[in-house]
């Protein structure tokens, strides 16, 4: 058992840490202290989506450094950063989806949103589903569905009420006193799951009948993970909100809320200054997301699709291998036990390649490449895990 962050007088989140020492991290890899380079194939849990270091991202953060940092709460004083970040985000959504509010991080998204929803709709009772993991902040773990994280930590929000995934039963259950519906568009945490493309519908059409809000959690799997900008775009909806975090900021802590305007002025009245946030919008940060927006404005989806599907390919073919959950470079590797994914996770480490567990699926592990991975690194990791996965095989 480690106690390596609490011997530096740094708080601990796990008794088994990685320990990497981190030097620097360029393109498609980490620097470790001693010099070794180790391929990043979880793009630090879907954050890095364009490499470390991008050169874009990095001049624009310098150039907000150079211009201004922190200079008023957010909502008081027009700064040319965030007018960027939600112009360049805007462009990649649908009409509807024409107001952006920044926080900080992908929890406080959804602590918002549940915020925004009960402020809306004047109703108190919140709908989610199981396998959910919407964050940590009390409000987000109220909602998420993995009840022995959640156990220490009661009471939590009530008027929560978490239905059965993909589960045409559970479109019954949203009713007149719903405010808001929270759904991972492609569940994360529960390892990579895709629901049925009329399941999503059905709750759209829901919703809309009941007067209750939905939103969509992205925090993950949006931001081009999925293969397309957004996940909903695979299913024809529309969300009421969408919350964002994680690739957002290119590096750069930050998450959003986006609604529409008639939605987003209430927090503005009733009470006044309903929702606020010190840091939310930070210039720097927002500086950051407009690149990646710019960035993810760019990607060759059918070059992205085509690295998905030779990664899901190569690795369905290996015995060990009970399933490949994919969605664009959205990826889950089942393997038979929780057992044979600490010996894969552990081997490619010790032979440079980084990949990662899921919180409440250990059966799986996680691959989630920077989208722009080049042929060579590809290839590389590839080769690393191939051969971590045949050796327990043999
Ligand atoms: C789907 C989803 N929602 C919410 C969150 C919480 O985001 P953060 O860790 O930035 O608070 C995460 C983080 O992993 C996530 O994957």
């Amino acid at each position: 058992m480690s106690r390596a962050f609490l011997n530096q007088g740094l708080a601990q989140t796990t008794m088994h840490p990685l320990d990497l020492k981190v030097k620097s991290a360029r393109g498609g890899y980490l620097i470790l202290e001693d010099g070794t380079k180790v391929l990043d194939f979880i793009s630090g849990i879907g954050v890095s989506s364009f490499g470390h270091g991008h050169p874009i991202i990095n001049a624009a953060i310098q150039e907000q450094i150079n211009t201004h940092l922190h200079v008023m709460v957010y909502g008081e004083v027009h700064q040319s950063s965030q007018q960027r970040a939600a112009k360049n985000l805007l462009a990649l959504l649908p009409d509807a989806l024409d107001a952006v509010y920044f926080v900080n991080s992908g929890a406080e998204a959804i602590d918002g949103a549940i915020k925004l929803c009960r402020r809306v709709t004047g109703k108190k009772k919140i709908v989610s589903f199981t396998g959910a993991y919407h964050g940590n902040t009390i409000g987000a773990l109220s909602i998420s569905a993995n009840e022995i994280r959640k156990a220490p930590f009661q009471p939590l929000l009530d008027q929560v009420s978490i239905l059965p995934w993909n589960e045409p039963s559970s479109i019954d259950s949203i009713d007149n006193e719903t405010a808001g519906v929270f759904l991972e568009t492609i569940q994360g945490d529960a390892g990579i799951r895709i629901p049925d493309v009329h399941w999503i519908q059905s709750l759209r059409k829901a919703c809309t009948k009941k007067g209750a809000l939905l939103v969509l959690d992205e925090i993950q799997c949006g931001m081009g993970r999925s293969g397309k900008p957004f996940a909903f775009e695979h299913f024809d909806v529309v969300p009421d909100i969408l919350c964002l975090g994680k690739a957002l900021g290119g590096g750069m802590p930050i998450g959003a809320m986006v609604s529409n305007v008639s939605l987003m002025e209430q927090l503005a009245y009733a009470p006044d200054l309903g929702h606020i946030t010190t840091f939310g919008g930070h210039p720097v940060a927002c500086a950051a997301s407009a690149a990646a927006s710019q960035l993810l404005a760019d990607v060759d989806w059918e070059e992205l699709e085509r690295i998905g599907s030779r990664i899901e390919v190569e690795l369905e073919g290996i015995d060990v291998v009970q399933e490949v959950r994919r969605m664009g470079l959205f990826i889950a590797v089942e393997l038979q036990n929780a057992d044979q994914v600490n010996q894969v996770v552990k081997g490619c480490l010790d032979n440079g390649v980084l990949l990662f567990y899921f919180l409440s699926t250990p059966q799986a592990f996680r691959m989630a490449p920077h989208l722009n991975i080049s042929h060579e690194d590809l290839e590389l990791g590839l080769d690393v895990i191939k051969r971590q996965l045949t050796l327990l095989d043999s």
